[in-house]
């Protein structure tokens, strides 16, 4: 049976992508730090698809147990989507260290640390896929969240970077860049609806883009044209903008 491994699967986003994969007879394997919740969201996937569903704990932060947590799957997943990020608060981030450092560990350090090991291992078997879920907010800095901007970003960079060092060794990678989605981490924000996916757009979504070996993935489609429109306006014109 083909599995995947979901790193962050309390996330709304990750459990669409739970649903679309097991509905393709994928087995699963959940990780997250919340085992309570994580054996909550097995129980519903168990009555709902005849896959092998698992799950096993994982705290992204503690970077010097990735290694171990890697080892524990004989085999690894042929699969892993990074799903876990922290969206955080720009304004206390701008004045307490631990907030700022908690948005780029997050987003940035901890994702690339686990990714490494997983490259590592699907690099001398030959093959794998790593979906990382970076976000468009990677693509220009603005006041209005450019530390976990500036973390999606960083992660963006190494997705590509990783894509190019693996091409030749069989293992794709797809960076995922959603707009604004509908989950717990956007919760009371004025989101524009028609701008606004459902977690099941990216399920959908991410699960086409694996099939054909997308690159760069935006959901909705029109992100990818907003944000060209973002990236060309000139920055003695940007700065001045209230984004
Ligand atoms: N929602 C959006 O508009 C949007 C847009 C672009 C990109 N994204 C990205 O999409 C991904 C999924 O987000 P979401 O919208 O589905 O948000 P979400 O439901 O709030 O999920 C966030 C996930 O990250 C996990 N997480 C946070 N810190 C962790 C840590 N230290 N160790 C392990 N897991 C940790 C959370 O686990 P707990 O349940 O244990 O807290 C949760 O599973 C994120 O990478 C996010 O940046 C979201």
């Amino acid at each position: 049976m083909p599995s995947i491994l979901i790193l962050g699967a309390t996330s709304d986003i990750a459990q669409a992508v739970a649903n679309k994969f097991a509905s393709q007879n994928y087995d699963l394997i959940l990780a997250g730090r919340n085992l309570n919740e994580l054996e909550r969201i097995q129980k519903d996937l168990i009555i709902r698809y005849k896959v092998s569903i698992s799950i096993a704990e994982f705290e992204a932060l503690a970077l010097e147990k990735h290694e171990d947590f890697v080892a524990q799957f004989n085999p690894l997943p042929e699969i892993t989507a990074c799903v876990f990020g922290y969206l955080g608060d720009q304004e206390k981030a701008q004045k307490e260290w631990n907030e700022a450092a908690q948005i780029i560990h997050i987003n940035f350090t901890a994702a690339i640390s686990i990714l490494s090991v997983i490259a590592n291992k699907y690099e001398a078997q030959k093959y794998g896929c790593i979906i990382g879920i970076s976000s468009v907010a990677g693509e220009r800095g603005r006041q209005s969240n450019y530390f976990y901007g500036s973390a999606k970003a960083g992660f963006s960079i190494f997705l590509d970077g990783l894509r190019n060092r693996l091409f030749k060794s069989n293992v794709h990678v797809i960076t995922v860049k959603p707009g604004f989605v509908d989950t717990k981490m956007t919760f009371g924000l004025p989101l524009p609806k028609p701008l606004t996916a459902k977690p099941h757009h990216l399920g959908d979504a991410i699960y086409k883009a694996y099939l054909s070996k997308t690159n760069t993935l935006y959901v909705l489609w029109m992100w990818k044209w907003i944000m060209l429109i973002i990236r060309l306006i000139p920055e003695n014109i940007f700065k001045k903008m209230k984004l």
